[in-house]
């Protein structure tokens, strides 16, 4: 037997067993404690690791069982061999139950079996810890690999964001607005979401699409989108295709963010009562995305400066919303907008330009 200096504790109440049992584990190599009862056993055990333990189930002070009771659940990686008297194998099989990794039958005829049964015991404990390690390691790769990847989709997020306002910022940039237009754009549209009652995802993902609502004004000449005074009827036709320009940039894309800016793009100038364009749609029937995004556009437009206009106040902007709801706006929308306008104030006055 390949015993190494495992150490070894031998429990019986007999002496001599004890001792014939503990020769032969030092012949082998072993190192042998031996018990003659299972109180001094339990004790042994507990204050000292040992690789296995072989204890006599009858035994008059503390039995072989009590023993079991007692260390074999805080000691699972422990092997116990138990020795029982011959023909009693209902007991064995209890001890098993109890915890026991093996059996004997005393008196132990030939010290090979005892050799056999520890070797089995031992190959079961050293599969027993290496499959502990492997899992452990497993647990630990997976642990670290989740972290990796939730790591490398917050950083895609943020890039996917930062990019998003970037375009954004182009256009507003080309087009002369008022600066921080689509950072408040963006906010606005999160906060109006939540108050419908969309979920934490949804009022995300519009909140990173409603900066793109005028993305279209990429194709529109330079001398129609910065022209100071009032537009003809042409030059006005040529600004509205703004909505449908930025539907056919984002359209194509595979990336849900991008398919709900072609949609935010697409209707944000549409109107509750269907006077709008570029579809003249109305009602529901313009999507929510777009009809959150249209309240908080023209609410930013009209309490900022722009090119040909000066800034209106707080109360006049929030009069305007409330004179355009059920025409312009979603009433129920304008409603939520109006009713917590403290919110939103709280978003124009962290963004200020
Ligand atoms: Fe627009
Ligand atoms: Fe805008």
């Amino acid at each position: 037997m390949e015993c190494g200096d495992k150490l070894i504790l031998v429990v019986d109440d007999e002496k001599a067993i004890r001792e014939s049992i503990s020769d032969f584990l030092e012949d082998t190599g072993c190192s042998p404690d031996t018990a003659a009862n299972g109180r001094e056993a339990v004790e042994m055990i507990r204050s000292k690791k040992y690789d296995a333990v072989i204890v006599d189930l009858n035994m008059p002070e503390m039995d072989g069982f009590e023993v079991l009771e007692r260390v074999a659940p805080e000691n699972p990686n422990m092997p116990i061999i138990v020795l029982s008297g011959v023909g009693v194998i209902d007991k064995a099989v209890e001890a098993i139950r109890k915890g026991a990794w093996d059996f004997l039958s005393k008196p132990i005829s030939s010290f090979s079996v005892l050799q056999i049964t520890l070797n089995r015991v031992f190959e079961r404990a050293r599969l027993r810890a290496e499959n502990r390690l492997y899992r452990e390691h497993l647990e630990e790769e997976v642990r670290r690999k989740t972290a990796q990847v939730i790591e490398m989709s917050r950083s895609l997020i943020a890039a996917q964001k930062e990019i998003i306002l970037k375009l954004g910022d182009v256009v507003e940039t080309r087009s002369h607005e008022t600066g921080n237009h689509v950072q408040r754009v963006s906010e606005y549209t999160y906060l109006l979401s939540k108050l419908y009652g969309m979920t934490e995802s949804e009022a995300l993902d519009i909140k990173l699409a409603s900066p793109m609502h005028d993305v279209g004004k990429i194709g529109i000449p330079d001398n129609i989108l910065n022209k100071p005074g009032d537009l003809t009827e042409e030059e006005f036709a040529v600004i509205k295709t703004h909505t449908s320009i930025g539907y056919s940039i984002f359209n194509t894309s595979e990336l849900p963010v991008l398919k709900l800016a072609a949609e935010i793009a697409l209707y944000h100038h549409e109107h509750w009562d269907g006077s709008g364009y570029p579809n003249g749609i109305s009602g529901n029937n313009i999507p929510v995305s777009s009809r959150i995004t249209t309240i908080v556009d023209v609410f930013d437009a009209v309490s900022h400066s722009r090119i040909y206009k000066d800034a209106w106040d707080i109360e006049e902007s929030c009069s305007y919303i409330k004179a355009n709801s059920g025409k312009m706006f979603d009433p129920e929308l304008a409603d939520l907008f109006i009713n917590n306008i403290e919110q939103f104030l709280e978003i124009h006055h962290r963004f200020t330009e």
